[in-house]
């Protein structure tokens, strides 16, 4: 039996959940792995603060940088979040040559790169399992078990908060403002539920499965990023009875050497496997060329769910120190990232006209003189004027946008309402 002292940085939602299960599963990880896990500190902000968890006294302390520094731990835990001052305690670690695991989204999104390097000279692990869909493993299976597969895409729905905002609207019909309200009551948003409902949580995210599929250097600066603010209850039943459910994805994908990462709302047919993804879970669908389709679906936030894949790498980083490996990216290459404007994909988009004769015409023409395609078309009268609902081919962001700008200058045209793009069309 071998004892690995682990130092624990944050006691919060997953912090603490972590500490409970390391008590509870500890035993049958050391029958099975012969690693005896012992929470030998963990660093907080606030010693004083009422705990959920109990620890023998001398465990807690306020000076995370004295656990990443003593000689005495062997693997570190960061549970903080944020950049800083995770980022120097992680770097700290990695230099002392502790293996680091991490659940830090936002820090990996932004430098990951930078880490991954500092591991790598190290020569010891740095594991972010629980960074990209909370309980669901999707990192491992990337980077091990498809590292010889060609990735095409990956689309995520990896924000908890918004899924369960737009499965609300399209289950009960409440309004966006409605559903938010009642998540913020539920504890699933937060006060200020900006990160989330603006897509940069769910961007953070798109970012790091880039990185890991293509192996490439994608931040969260490259990912482009609407979120689902302007989604009416009209959009989410035109969509219905269309044959869509709105989600909002995250979709990284890769074609002709170029990467392309970003996070809006999108209809998704009702028979694609990401249509059923109900509620707070999560899930991450991956489009391969040897594999085909793989979907990971589950908990994609939560303290237990969380700390369940901390645990998995916790092991997994014991287990290379004591075998004196651990485990490598290889080398990132430099991103070429494919502007927004270039993407392809179909659109749907409803427009409030004047009801008269040619209206149907004019607007048409708009669509063919930047080339873009019509599929499906529905008209609905609204007294003296009347809705017209699109969808179109697959077409360039660039074109979809010339046709917008040119519909709203069209006389007939009262209103020029929500484009949403539209997946598994061709
Ligand atoms: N919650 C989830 O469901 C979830 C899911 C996936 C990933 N994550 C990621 O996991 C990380 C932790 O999230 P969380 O929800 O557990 O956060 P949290 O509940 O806010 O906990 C943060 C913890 O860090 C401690 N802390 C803050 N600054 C510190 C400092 N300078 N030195 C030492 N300790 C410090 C806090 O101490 P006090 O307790 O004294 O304030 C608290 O215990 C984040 O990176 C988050 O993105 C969370």
């Amino acid at each position: 039996m071998e004892r690995v002292s682990v130092g624990i940085l944050g006691c919060g939602n997953v912090g603490a959940a972590l500490v409970q299960l390391i008590g509870r599963r500890g035993p049958e990880i050391a029958a099975r792995t012969g690693l005896d896990l012992t929470v030998a500190r963990v660093a907080v902000r606030s010693v004083a603060r009422e705990r959920s968890v109990h620890l023998p006294d001398g465990v807690l302390t306020h000076d995370a940088f004295d656990v990443v520094r003593d000689p005495g731990i062997d693997v570190v835990v960061e549970v903080i979040g944020g950049i800083e001052p995770a980022r120097e305690l992680i770097v700290t670690a990695l230099n002392a040559g502790k293996p680091v695991v991490t659940a830090n989204k936002e820090l990996l999104a932004n430098v990951g790169a930078d880490l991954f390097a500092a591991a790598e000279g190290a020569g010891v692990d740095l594991l972010f399992e629980a960074a990209v869909g909370g309980g669901i493993p999707i990192i491992r299976p990337l980077r091990e078990s498809l590292v010889g597969e060609k990735v095409d895409r990956v689309i995520g729905i990896v924000n908890g908060t918004t899924n369960y905002i737009l499965t609300r609207m399209t289950e009960d019909g409440v309004t966006y403002q409605e559903a938010l309200a009642e998540a913020q009551n539920l504890g699933y948003a937060e006060r200020d539920p900006t990160a989330d409902v603006e897509g940069y949580d769910a961007g953070a995210k798109a970012a790091i499965v880039a990185t890991i599929a293509f192996g490439a250097k994608v931040v969260a600066g490259d990912v482009y990023h609407e979120g689902i603010a302007g989604i009416t209850p009209a959009d989410i039943s035109y969509a219905s009875r269309l044959g869509y459910v709105v989600k909002l994805l995250a979709i990284a994908e890769q074609e002709e050497g170029q990467i392309g990462t970003r996070v809006h709302p999108a209809m998704v047919p009702t028979d694609h496997p990401l249509a059923s993804v109900r509620g707070s879970h999560n899930a991450i669908f991956v489009e391969g060329d040897a594999v085909g389709e793989l979907m990971f679906y589950g908990r994609g936030a939560g303290g237990d769910p969380t700390a369940s894949a901390v645990l998995g790498d916790l092991i997994d980083a014991a287990g290379n120190l004591r075998k004196g490996y651990s485990a490598s990216l290889g080398s990132l290459a430099k991103a070429t990232i494919r502007p927004i404007d270039e993407i392809q994909t179909a659109y749907y988009l409803n427009l409030e006209v004047i009801d008269q004769p040619g209206v149907l015409a004019a607007v048409a023409g708009v669509f063919g003189a930047h080339g873009v395609s019509i599929k499906a078309m529905e008209q609905e009268g609204l007294g003296d004027e009347a809705r017209l609902i699109f969808i179109t081919h697959l077409a360039r962001e660039a074109a979809m946008q010339a046709t917008l700008r040119d519909l709203r200058e069209l006389d007939v045209v009262d209103r020029v309402g929500t484009l949403l793009r539209v997946i598994g069309e061709i």
